[in-house]
């Protein structure tokens, strides 16, 4: 008999930490398995609770493993509860990360709105890494108010080993002295190649919609265009159909896709 594909690994919160004022940063140990892809997710189990996915938002290389969650409802609320040396199940790692085998030699832009920053993280922190492999890398990050960027305290070390960081808030509250406005009006600052550039998008699915206009507009190549989308899951291996929408299954085909697979999704999946 097979294992039991279903069977959450026992693990610990080793840490916790406040990122936004509405999600937390958990770390947890032992590493449940030994690689994976950014763009990846797991399955997070609260005993007695329930299930649900998240995007490990850890560089693979890391000897533990970590995940910010955004308080939704009812999984969610009791991680945000939970206290280090409590015991959680992941399953994983699931799904398609981001494709790094093409962008190797290219210059490379990620694109995050909010707590879609998560995914966009570990490739972040891989390709500095691997930075001799790489091109030009940029980041255009935004979120809905100063407080909600995530990992703001990683931005001037990003700075410093070579990263174009351009962010923006869509209310610049505090002593907010950056851009204002919605991500796509930073799209054009980058520098890059745009023809041999490979583009990696993460965020609310009206996001997604405005900034693959806008990349059209500003010519970055269709094709070198990703975008990582989200679905409700429950099985997170194409077992339940929970996912399954025009004959991809979101967990499997995805949750990175191209942008002509996307085009081909249904609504209600495609940011369209
Ligand atoms: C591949 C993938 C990666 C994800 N990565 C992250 C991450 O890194 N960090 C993070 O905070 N969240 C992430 N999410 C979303 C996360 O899975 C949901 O917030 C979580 O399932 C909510 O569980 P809950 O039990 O707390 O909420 P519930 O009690 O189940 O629901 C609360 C509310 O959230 C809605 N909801 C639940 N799941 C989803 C969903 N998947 N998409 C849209 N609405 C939903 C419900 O309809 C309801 O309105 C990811 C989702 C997917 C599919
Ligand atoms: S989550 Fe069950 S098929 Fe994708």
């Amino acid at each position: 008999m097979g294992l039991n594909p279903y069977l959450p690994r026992p693990v610990k919160i080793i840490r916790i930490k406040d990122e936004t004022p509405d999600t937390k940063t958990i770390t947890i140990s032992p590493k449940p398995f030994e690689d994976f892809t950014p763009g990846q997710f797991a399955m997070v189990t609260v005993y007695g609770v329930g299930e649900a996915p998240f995007s490990i938002c850890s560089s693979p290389s890391n000897d533990n493993l970590q995940f910010s969650i955004r308080k939704m409802g009812i999984v969610t609320t009791a991680i945000h509860e939970a206290s280090p040396d409590d015991e959680i199940g992941i399953r994983g790692p699931y799904g398609k990360g981001w494709p790094l085998k093409e962008m190797e030699n290219k210059d490379i832009l990620l694109i995050g709105g909010g707590i879609g920053f998560a995914p966009l993280r570990p490739l972040l922190l891989y390709l500095l890494e691997n930075r001799s492999r790489y091109g030009g890398i940029a980041v255009c990050y935004g979120a809905r108010s100063p407080p909600l960027l995530m990992y703001r305290n990683e931005f001037e070390e990003w700075v410093e080993r070579g990263i174009d960081l351009y962010l923006t808030v869509d209310i610049g509250e505090g002593d907010w002295k950056g851009n204002v406005g919605v991500v796509t009006t930073i799209l054009n600052k980058p520098r890059l190649n745009k023809a041999e550039t490979i583009v990696c998008i993460c965020g609310p699915p009206m996001m997604i919609r405005f900034v693959l206009k806008r990349l059209v507009e500003l010519d970055y190549p269709k094709d070198n265009i990703y975008a990582s989308l989200e679905s409700k899951m429950r099985c997170g291996i194409g077992k339940c159909g929970h996912c399954h929408f025009g004959g991809k299954h979101v967990c499997m085909d995805g949750p990175v896709f191209r942008y002509y697979e996307m085009m081909e999704l249904p609504r209600g999946i495609a940011p369209f």
